[in-house]
């Protein structure tokens, strides 16, 4: 049988292309065990951003870990110093959770690591290596980069207490501008400071648009510093040949422990998320005990077998591409369809009464998907919707990975716990919680160091402590009425909830134009 290399999958096609050009610019193939001892990684959860790891018992009865990640193996055993370098890559298969099957999962990655001295031709080589890797994939990429002392500098100045700084950084990195004005006028932040913060959230775009906004937040040498940096990088890319498909997003930051200066990811056209990461962590290697500058990333190859199917559907599909956005089914999404509508992206001849899922306006070039509110965050964090309105319950609940837009300030309720009239708690138990927001009840008596028992339930929550089945419930409550009909009261609302508007974030950056005209459209009726 006569091979063709046409055979080849396409993420088998783009490791062989990476191949050569890693070799070609002096990187080492490094191969590594598929282990790990388990204790590297509970040492260092917020690197990997989360502690679920594939564990077992080996022979000599030592807990060992299958790979979550390369990048941290390599770290501990590079001699790598600042007199001598190594520049290596890697093909390997990593294990991470995955949060929409609730199970583990195998992603094949190709990496690459610059350890030694490094400086600014060393960053300058591995962005446009990074670029060159996107490319390999496909034309239609996006490199986003940033630099991490101009976010952090500016939080740390203000002076706030460990729960404010992680919460606003979050919102940052959500582009929340509304929730980080509301959080930070709780912290006692000045309006100066506030908006400073809610600028962030802006800064981002092509380079020297967004550098000279940037400038505008300075306010000490360090971010002067950053800023000059990243100039003088993405100038180093650009000469390379490297242009238009470079951005700046100063709200993008890594995990302070780990990474400093440079950060960036790819990001392709019709894919859910970016595609490829990477960044400078010398810090990581200080951590280690390990004198050295250290940058590389990671192009995610599971990703990128789905880009030949995204092809063939994009060349069937001639058309204008539409916006599509997920709306609640119910009370919520014909309340958010009407602000919609009012704000000129209505549809001509719908009602909202008949049981259609999807409907579209041709002419806006935008299309409706009517789902279950639940999962509106599930369609638009995985690229099936770019948009979507959501109620803040269901974010903190699942805290999908998308961009916060804005607040609709529309669907206003609360987050309570309750109990039936006259309830009081036996603090010498074990309290039974009915609720559909189980991360959101446990979190919330994890504050309160309160020992719980979770049943989890899909609606009616009102009936379990009626029915015994449950002491108090943890649900919103917005007329107030179903609690009352059902004699219950509230004991604690702890939250106030709203409706947000959601984008995907590979969306954001390839329909840009699109989703900034309709938020500015939406902030004016609001
Ligand atoms: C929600 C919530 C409460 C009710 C509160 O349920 O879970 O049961 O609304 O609203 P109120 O304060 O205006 O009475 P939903 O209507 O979504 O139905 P569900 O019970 O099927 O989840």
């Amino acid at each position: 049988m006569k091979f063709e290399t046409a055979d080849l999958k396409p993420e088998e096609i783009v490791t062989l292309k990476l191949r050569g050009i890693f070799c070609e610019q002096g990187y080492k193939k490094y191969k590594m065990s598929r282990f790990e001892e388990y204790g590297l990684y509970a040492a260092n959860k917020d690197f990997l951003g989360g502690d679920k790891v594939i564990t077992f018992t080996d022979l000599d009865g030592r807990l060992l870990a299958l790979k979550p990640d390369v990048t941290l193996s390599i770290i501990k055993n590079t001699r790598a110093g600042l007199s001598s370098r190594e520049k290596l890559y890697y093909i390997e298969n990593v294990y991470r959770e995955s949060k929409e099957s609730h199970t583990f999962k195998e992603i094949p990655q190709v990496g690459l690591e610059f350890i030694g001295k490094v400086g600014n031709e060393g960053i300058i080589e591995t962005v446009c290596l990074a670029a060159e890797t996107l490319k390999t994939v496909s034309r239609n990429y996006v490199l986003e980069i940033s630099h991490m002392d101009f976010a952090v500098e500016l939080l740390q100045s203000m002076d706030l207490n460990e729960e404010d700084y992680f919460h606003i950084l979050r919102l940052i990195r959500s582009k929340n501008a509304d929730g980080i004005k509301t959080a930070s006028e709780e912290a006692g932040l000045t309006e100066e400071q506030r908006e400073k913060l809610c600028k962030l959230t802006e800064l981002y775009g092509s380079v020297q648009k967004t550098l000279n906004a940037a400038r505008k937040l300075v306010i000490n040498d360090t971010m002067e510093d950053s800023l000059i940096q990243l100039e003088k990088v993405c100038k180093g890319v650009s000469a390379s040949g490297i242009t238009g498909r470079l951005q700046i997003d100063l709200s993008m930051v890594n995990d302070i422990d780990y990474y400093n200066g440079i950060i960036f990811r790819g990001y392709l056209k019709n894919h859910r998320s970016n595609v490829l990461a990477g960044g400078q962590y010398d810090k990581a290697l200080r951590l280690f005990g390990k004198k050295a500058e250290g940058i590389g990333f990671a192009l995610y190859l599971n990703e990128i077998s789905r880009e030949e199917k995204i092809k063939s559907q994009g060349s069937k599909n001639k058309n204008r591409r539409m916006l599509s956005i997920a709306l609640p089914k119910g009370r919520l999404g014909s309340r958010v369809y009407r602000l919609l509508e009012q704000a000129g992206y209505g549809c001509p001849g719908y009602d909202g009464k008949n049981r259609k899922l999807v409907i579209e306006n041709k002419q806006k070039g935008i299309r409706y998907l009517f789902v279950k509110p639940a999962d509106v965050a599930v369609y638009v964090e995985h690229h099936a919707a770019d948009m979507g309105i959501v109620g803040k319950d269901i974010i903190m609940e699942t805290e999908p990975d998308v961009y916060e837009l804005m607040d609709l300030k529309t669907g206003i309720c609360s987050m309570v716990t309750a109990a039936p009239k006259g309830y009081k708690e036996d603090t010498d138990r074990t309290l039974k919680v009915a609720t559909k927001y189980v991360n959101v009840a446990k979190q919330y008596y994890l504050e309160k160091n309160r020992d719980i028992e979770i049943i989890k339930l899909n609606g009616s929550i009102e009936l379990a402590p009626i029915l015994g089945l449950s002491d108090v419930i943890v649900d919103i409550v917005e007329t107030g009425s179903t609690i009352k009909e059902n004699d219950l009261e509230i004991i604690e609302g702890f939250r106030q909830i709203s409706a947000f508007l959601i984008a995907n974030r590979s969306s954001f950056k390839f329909c840009n134009k699109m989703i900034t005209e309709m938020t500015e459209r939406l902030r004016r009726i609001i």
